[in-house]
């Protein structure tokens, strides 16, 4: 196969790998941490719950960087189970060391990229998504790896048991118009609560450093019905 053949077959990712690793002491720091909180999500019959020690509504949230927000909701909600799924290794590290001192148990991670790993969950089986200043791929030749497009919204809408939330966030105004233009073109969504009171994120901070404003979402699931609305 010629390496444009091979280029053309890959998936397009919402990421770019980042050579960056860990050191050696991290490595093994890291296989620690891992036991107590790190989980892979199996290809078949697979139940959520079934990754945490309590039952209780599950809440996943996807790319959650340095994990302000998981974190703190760790701490906050602890009858409900937090799941993050982040691809970053580095952050992934930081986020469990915090978890760990913090000595949270409701809170269960995966390392992989969510739009490969979403499919595998069951129907109905997340209280709530959350996903904050996904990176925005702003050139318009790569607005294609935006995470939040049709496919991956269809995806949330499938895993989230109705009446369960959508949370939504970035700082950049054409993402923000093209998530409201997907989401308005299905009947399923609804404008839901108020917004959670919630800390600033790493990307949040950034953004509004250079002056971007912020579009924030909680979007309620009222059906699967995804005609044309
Ligand atoms: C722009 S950062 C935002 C991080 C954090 N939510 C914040 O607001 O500071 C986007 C994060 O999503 C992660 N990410 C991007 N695509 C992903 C994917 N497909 N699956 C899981 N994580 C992903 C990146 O590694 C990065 O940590």
């Amino acid at each position: 196969m010629t390496r444009a053949a091979a280029k053309s077959r890959r998936p397009i990712r919402s990421f770019v790998h980042r050579a960056r690793g860990l050191t050696k002491a991290r490595e093994k720091e890291f296989a620690v941490l891992w036991e107590r909180y790190g989980r892979t999500i199996p290809e078949q019959e697979f139940q959520p719950e079934a990754l945490f020690d309590q039952s209780g509504p599950i809440t996943l949230e996807i790319g959650f960087g340095h994990g302000e927000v998981l974190l703190n909701e760790a701490q906050v909600c602890t009858q409900h189970n937090i799941l993050g799924i982040e691809v970053y290794r580095p952050v992934l590290f930081s986020v469990l060391r915090k978890a760990n001192q913090l000595e949270i148990d409701n809170l269960r991670v995966v390392s992989g990229d969510a739009a490969a790993l979403l499919p595998r969950f069951p129907d109905d089986c997340l209280q709530q998504i959350r996903i904050l200043f996904p990176d925005p791929w702003p050139k318009r030749r790569h607005q294609k790896r935006r995470l939040l497009q049709d496919r991956f919204l269809a995806e949330c809408a499938r895993c989230l048991v109705p009446g369960g939330l959508l949370h939504l966030a970035t700082d950049w105004s054409d993402y923000a118009r093209q998530i409201e233009q997907t989401v308005g073109k299905t009947a399923c969504w609804r404008i839901g609560s108020d917004l959670p009171d919630r800390p600033e994120t790493h990307f949040e901070q950034r953004g509004r450093r250079l002056g971007h404003e912020v579009w924030e979402r909680v979007l309620e699931l009222k059906s699967l019905d995804t005609s044309q609305g």
